[in-house]
């Protein structure tokens, strides 16, 4: 009985340390939480996603290397790519050493087809309603009501494709750009 008495005393203790512990858990969380931005304001801001950027990818997941890409398609193609956030992008091929400085988000601005390419036509023609755009992806026929949104197509120094968001004038239609 007196063993058993003098037993509830280091559950006791165990409780006193595990919420001590509990208690500088709380604090050192809320600390680094507070620190966060501190610490993140300092990190350069190349590691992050490179200004906003992605490498297109093909439909296997794999970078687009532009000296295959270029091998592959003809002048004048639009290609088909993963870009920015994942939404399929049309690269544009411009000569045979050279890709377009634009890409075309290919969602359709009316109910979101992806919209393909119609190269004897030279439009992009959505197969859900009708719309049309031309081969700068300028709508021209409705229901869609604004053109395709454009990103910027670069070459990198390894030779891949950075597609990066375009937030300037949209140079079809002088105006600001809708998706910005
Ligand atoms: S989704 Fe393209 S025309 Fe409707």
């Amino acid at each position: 009985m007196a063993q058993l008495s003098g037993n509830p005393d280091v559950p006791d203790m165990g409780r006193r340390q595990f919420m001590n512990l509990l208690t500088f858990g709380t604090i050192t969380g809320t600390a680094l939480g507070a620190l966060y931005p501190v610490v993140k304001y300092f990190l350069p801001p190349s590691s992050s996603a490179g200004g906003g950027g992605v490498t297109a990818k093909d439909a296997l997941g794999n970078d687009v290397i532009v000296s295959d890409f270029l091998n592959s398609h003809a002048v004048g193609d639009r290609v088909l790519t993963q870009g920015l956030k994942g939404d399929p992008t049309y690269v544009v091929v411009e000569s045979d050493s050279e890709i377009a400085s634009f890409g075309l988000n290919a969602v359709c601005t009316h109910l979101g087809c992806v919209v393909p390419w119609n190269a004897a036509e030279n439009k992009f023609m959505c197969p859900c309603h009708g719309s049309q755009y031309n081969n700068e992806g300028k709508v021209v026929r409705g229901p869609a009501p604004l053109s395709l949104a454009l990103v910027h197509a670069d070459v990198t120094e390894d030779g891949k494709i950075s597609l990066t968001p375009w937030t300037e004038t949209d140079f079809r239609t002088g105006e600001d750009p809708w998706w910005a």
